[in-house]
């Protein structure tokens, strides 16, 4: 009874992404019809979810407060964009990241929705105002851009374009708010959105170090995981700085002098190509072999699921 409360959540595109959302939106009791360009592909999402809904449940790592039965009878297939979108509240694009390809699934979907359905993209990098422009519902449409694992790692940035219409943005926000992820709200154009850019200046570093020779690829990955990353996982690098002195005016007193002239240090973006690359790629197949990514990959995603689930627990108390 409580699902048929909750309202219609449409996915469209059902590949890694798409299926993390499906997932996420049962979670909080919505109905969720996922549709795919290729039938099989559907199907394929379906048997995936049910099996990766029962191991999350048996791990206890299962979001929210219904069974995984019940959560796995929440998320239904379907073979048309017509009935996938209609009448849903949120619809959640998760096609592949092609301009072209996003305007098109828009244009498609605008014709079937309601006028308050809120049109939300994963795109993970092109701005709302370039697939939305042309659409008589663009007031309606925003990013909303996953972080991968999206079931572990809870981050969605919401972007606006600049005729998307505020009180979407406030919908979308509360609902997101409500399945149990993190929305943030990105206020103007910016290229990569914000978590990218983060993640960017970070890769920039990191790869200037290795490919000079400061540093191991090994090592500078121990700086973040036993270093940086050990608190970036509860708080921010602003409330770091805020807590490593009697607040951020003070910090800035006794640091900021350092920070300035080591950041003066950095020179431009590094070169991602020849000698610095080759050393790079020799570097991580010595420490991961490449036929040992699929295991590499089972173990971080066993240990975030970990990680997410004791931060769930900080939150309950
Ligand atoms: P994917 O390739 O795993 O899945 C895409 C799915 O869309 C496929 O199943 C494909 O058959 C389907 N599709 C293609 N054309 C379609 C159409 N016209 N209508 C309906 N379905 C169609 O891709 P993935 O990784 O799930 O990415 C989806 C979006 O999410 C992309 O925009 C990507 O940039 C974004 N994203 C991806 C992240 C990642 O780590 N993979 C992280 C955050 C965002």
């Amino acid at each position: 009874a409580e699902s048929e409360s909750k309202g219609k959540i449409g996915i469209v595109g059902s590949g890694l992404i798409g299926k993390s959302w499906a997932m996420i939106f049962a979670s909080a009791g919505y109905n969720v019809v996922i549709y795919d360009i290729l039938p099989s592909q559907v199907k394929d999402a379906l048997a995936s979810v049910k099996t990766q809904l029962k191991d999350l449940n048996k791990s206890g790592m299962l979001r929210g407060s219904l069974s995984a039965d019940e959560q796995v009878s929440l998320i239904s297939g379907c073979s048309n964009l017509h009935d996938t979108v209609k009448d849903a509240i949120y619809v959640q694009e998760c096609v592949p990241e092609n301009l072209e390809l996003k305007e098109q699934v828009f244009k498609d979907m605008e014709a079937f929705v309601d006028d308050d359905t809120i049109l939300a993209s994963s795109t993970s990098c092109i701005a709302p105002s370039k697939f939305t422009k042309d659409l008589q519902r663009r007031s309606q449409c925003l990013v909303a851009h996953p972080t991968n694992p999206p079931y572990h790692a809870p981050l969605v940035e919401v972007v606006p374009s600049e005729w998307t219409n505020p009180a979407f943005m406030d919908n979308a926000k509360k609902i997101l708010e409500e399945v149990g992820q993190v929305p943030v709200c990105i206020k103007q154009d910016s290229p990569g959105f914000v978590s990218n850019r983060v993640q960017y200046a970070i890769i920039n570093e990191c790869w200037r170090l290795v490919t000079e020779g400061v540093i191991s690829a090994e090592d500078i990955d121990k700086v973040m995981w036993a270093g940086l990353g050990m608190r970036y996982a509860f708080i921010g690098p602003l409330e770091v700085m805020h807590l490593n002195a009697e607040g951020m005016e003070n910090y800035i007193e006794r640091y900021g002098p350092t920070i300035e002239s080591v950041s003066s240090t950095f020179g431009p973006t590094p070169n991602y190509s020849g000698p610095g690359l080759a050393e790079m790629v020799r570097q991580m197949k010595e420490l991961i072999p490449l036929d040992k990514l699929a295991e590499q990959r089972k173990r971080r995603d066993d240990r975030l699921a970990a990680l997410a689930k004791l931060k769930q627990d900080f939150d309950k108390q």
